[in-house]
């Protein structure tokens, strides 16, 4: 586990496990930096470990759901959202007329009916807030109870019934998918009034695709999606989907494809670092924006392209750069006999050495 507390994660890819591990040994090979660009942002947990060391933190994600993540807690400095005003918006305010493209469009998909419902509400109140940093934390707590209500903690798969259905057994975990949205909400106030802080650096949120991505920093952090050599690739945007269609209430139903099952939100899907084909191109294309900074690559070894394929790429880019690969051990929960050769690795490349 970290040494240092941070807030907990069930986003996939996340490095919440991994990142002390990570901060060691950018520092055992005493990288020197006083600016972090968190290219793929994702939970921002890369990000809220730089800001606790004290560097200027740009975060950066293609979605906005997770942009808004991290703007709570990278960009703000404090929550303003008692636990009280939460929990009242998701109840229904007098003289206001609700929408309800949630019950309307997604009835026995991911959520119940009633929470459908609080769902709709919750979001319309939201939005009507006029306080950026309450607005800021009430996605936040929403986002991150929608993601531990749901069976692998994705959208990908409309299965409701898996979760309605569940009758005990080795799967799942029932108590944590039944809890309701006042219930789970304390827990995500208490996190935010416990985890966010001012580093005292003028921290920064962007919301681009990262090829699009026009910010610089003395260290780059990438952390692509993954490719595994074994099955199908499912995109990021295919495994949140719902969550980005919320951070774009107004826009759900234009984007909604009915010809998928689990009536994906089609807002913000992009093939970019999401195609086999193309995947390296773009990293060298990424790596090639950021000249003059470390880069440090998270990727795993059971993966296509192969670590020595982005170490090659890495010496073919930065030239003048001394490269390193550097091996973190296993990953996954389960010591499966699979995960016994799956290992998480980092290729760094610097220009500045300590000695
Ligand atoms: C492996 S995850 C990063 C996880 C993150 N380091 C963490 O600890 O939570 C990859 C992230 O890249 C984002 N993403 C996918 N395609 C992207 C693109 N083209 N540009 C920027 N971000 C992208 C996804 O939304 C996802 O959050």
């Amino acid at each position: 586990m970290p040494e240092i507390n941070l807030p907990i994660t069930r986003y996939y890819g996340s490095k919440r496990k991994l990142v002390d591990r990570i901060w060691n040994e950018i520092e055992r090979l005493g990288l020197e930096f006083d600016s972090v660009l968190d290219v793929f942002g994702g939970t921002g947990i890369f990000s809220y470990y730089s800001k606790i060391k004290g560097k200027r933190v740009i975060y950066n994600d293609i979605f906005l759901f997770n942009s808004l993540i991290g703007k709570k807690l990278i960009e703000n400095v404090t929550n303003n959202l008692t636990y009280n005003e939460a929990v009242e918006l998701l109840l229904q305010q007098p003289g206001i007329v609700y929408d309800n493209v949630i019950q309307r469009n997604f009835s026995g998909i991911y959520f119940t009916d009633s929470e459908n419902q609080q769902i709709d509400i919750f979001i319309q109140n939201t939005n009507r807030l006029i306080d950026p940093n309450k607005k800021l934390s009430a996605y936040y707590i929403l986002f991150q109870s929608c993601i531990i209500k749901r069976p692998y903690n994705l959208f990908h798969r409309n299965n409701l019934n898996m979760r309605t259905g569940y009758t005990g057994g080795g799967f799942g975990n029932k108590t944590t998918w039944e809890r309701s949205f006042e219930d789970l909400f304390l827990r995500f106030i208490q996190e935010l009034d416990e985890f966010t802080f001012d580093n005292g650096r003028d921290n920064l949120v962007t919301n681009d695709s990262a090829l699009n991505c026009t910010e610089v920093a003395d260290l780059v952090y990438i952390d692509p999606p993954y490719f595994s050599l074994n099955g199908s690739h499912t995109t990021y945007h295919s495994k949140y989907h719902f969550l980005e269609g919320l951070a774009h209430y107004e826009d759900i139903e234009a984007h909604i494809n009915s010809q998928k099952k689990n009536k994906q939100i089609e807002i913000n899907n992009s093939n970019e670092f999401e195609q086999g084909a193309t995947f390296l191109p773009q990293l060298e294309k990424l790596i090639l924006m950021h000249q003059h900074s470390h880069i440090v690559i998270s990727y795993r070894n059971n993966g296509k392209p192969s670590i020595k394929d982005i170490e090659d790429l890495m010496v073919k880019c930065k030239p003048n750069y001394k490269v390193y690969t550097i091996n973190l051990g296993m990953y996954g929960y389960a010591l499966s006999k699979s995960n016994l050769t799956n290992s998480e690795f980092l290729v760094i490349g610097t220009n500045h050495l300590k000695e």
